[in-house]
């Protein structure tokens, strides 16, 4: 089959590179791509019409969205109705992550446990409430803020400051409504499962490191590296996720006549009340789904295209046992601002070295050079018969690429090893 991945950071090469070695998959196709993918289509992806018109005209069997962003405003829809298979929710569905408030509603009304929450639009009462409430206490920006939108606030003066800064603008339209919530204390993990309107499949359970610095500490990034499996998902609490968020799920999409076929990410906090969700996104995790689609062995693009057809019940996924890990090389200066530009070398050697694989994320080829133009650059991702194998081998080959300022956290998987 043909294969149209649509995105450009390292979750969109992870996924175009495990399509690239299934024999079902013929060719893929990647718009607008970055420099470690191939086949690469030139079209605006926020022109939906020209870009199925493509997919139409080249005979692709499946686009897979990457990002949630064309999910948010509709890619869904608009392919859908050319009579396109396109795995993902469509826009309605899609505000399960584009709209914290509505996710909320939708928790509640389907009873899948969350953080208790209160939901304002104009300032004086978000503050009120913080003053009721009291701190440790959380505040969202409502919409889409790249990751970027959420304070967990240790003071009162910390959350009234993220109120204001949502009400000045700071997150543009998405923080002119923000969702308040109880901080939850616990291990956070992210639960992966695919969906198809009738049945919902779990993926290999992984945990993110959102912190820039070394022991969780510093300001939230994208993620600076993920492991799976996540040890903290044992089988007792993947009993309880599928009981108290995976079924829910699914009955709350049939309930509320969602057209939901692809994936859904459940954040979660294990708290000691058990798991509650902190937020669903409707798309793969980044870099989550580098480590993860490292021990996928079951092909990616038949569960996709059994999603699609609402088929997943016949559709099993077959995981190595083997742990993954994917170590985040990152611009210095990152999350805040940082400097672009400087030469990226030692890629092929350190994947040649180790038998690790790179997946480009914020780089760019100018003037014939490879160099960073991202804050999360590339996502040196290894396999081991142990974790600790993993590991070793992902920062063996981190220790071989070089460009200026470049950085990573050198404690992926401490929780796993704290264990
Ligand atoms: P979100 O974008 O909602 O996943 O939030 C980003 C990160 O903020 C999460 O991964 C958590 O680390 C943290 N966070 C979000 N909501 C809460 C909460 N209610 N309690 C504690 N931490 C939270
Ligand atoms: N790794 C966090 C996310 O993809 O949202």
């Amino acid at each position: 089959m043909k294969v149209l991945v649509v995105g450009n950071g390292g979750r969109e090469h992870a996924l175009s590179w495990r399509f690239q070695q299934s024999p079902h998959v013929e060719q893929v196709y990647c718009a607008p791509s970055n420099p470690g993918m191939k086949n690469v289509i030139n079209i605006d992806i926020t022109d939906f019409e020209e870009l199925a018109d493509f997919a139409i005209a080249e005979g692709i069997d499946l686009v897979v969205p990457g990002p949630e962003a064309p999910l948010c405003v509709g890619i869904v829809d608009v392919f859908r109705t050319k009579g396109l298979k396109i795995f993902g929710p469509n826009k309605k569905a899609a505000q399960l992550e584009g709209s914290k408030s509505y996710a909320k509603d939708f928790m509640n009304r389907h009873a899948i446990p969350t953080a208790e929450a209160g939901h304002f639009n104009n300032e004086a009462d978000a503050l009120t409430y913080i003053q009721e409430k009291g701190a440790p206490i959380v505040v969202k920006a409502d919409g889409l803020a790249a990751g970027k939108g959420v304070t967990v606030a240790q003071s009162i003066e910390e959350a009234e400051q993220a109120v204001k800064d949502c009400f000045e603008g700071s997150f543009g339209d998405a923080g002119y409504e923000v969702v308040i919530e109880e901080c939850l204390i616990g291990e956070e993990a992210s639960i992966l499962a695919f969906v198809d309107g009738k049945t919902i499949k779990p993926l290999a359970s992984s945990q993110d490191h959102k912190a820039v610095g070394e022991g969780d500490t510093g300001p939230n990034t994208g993620g600076m590296g993920a492991y799976s499996p996540a040890p903290v998902v044992d089988e007792a609490l993947w009993k309880t996720v599928d009981q108290l968020v995976l079924q829910p799920f699914l009955k709350g999409v049939q309930d509320d006549g969602l057209d939901f076929r692809g994936i859904i990410y459940a954040g979660i906090m294990v708290t000691e009340k058990g798991p509650k969700v902190l937020e669903f996104n409707v798309r793969f995790g980044d870099p989550e789904t580098q480590a993860v689609l490292f021990r996928m062995e079951s092909c990616l693009a038949e569960a996709m295209l059994a999603s699609v057809n609402q088929e997943l019940a016949d559709f099993n996924f077959a995981w190595s046992s083997d742990p993954a890990v994917c170590v985040v090389l990152a611009s210095g200066g990152y999350p805040a601002s940082y400097e672009k530009g400087f030469e990226i070398t030692g890629i092929d050697e350190a994947e040649a070295a180790t038998g690790a694989v790179v997946f480009h994320a914020g780089t760019s080829i100018i003037d014939g050079k490879l160099v960073n133009t991202g804050g999360r650059v590339l996502g040196v991702t290894a396999k081991g018969k142990d974790l600790r194998e993993a590991v070793d081998t992902a920062y063996a080959a981190v220790d071989r690429i070089h460009w200026e300022g470049a950085f990573c956290r050198r404690d992926i998987a401490h929780k796993a090893f704290d264990r």
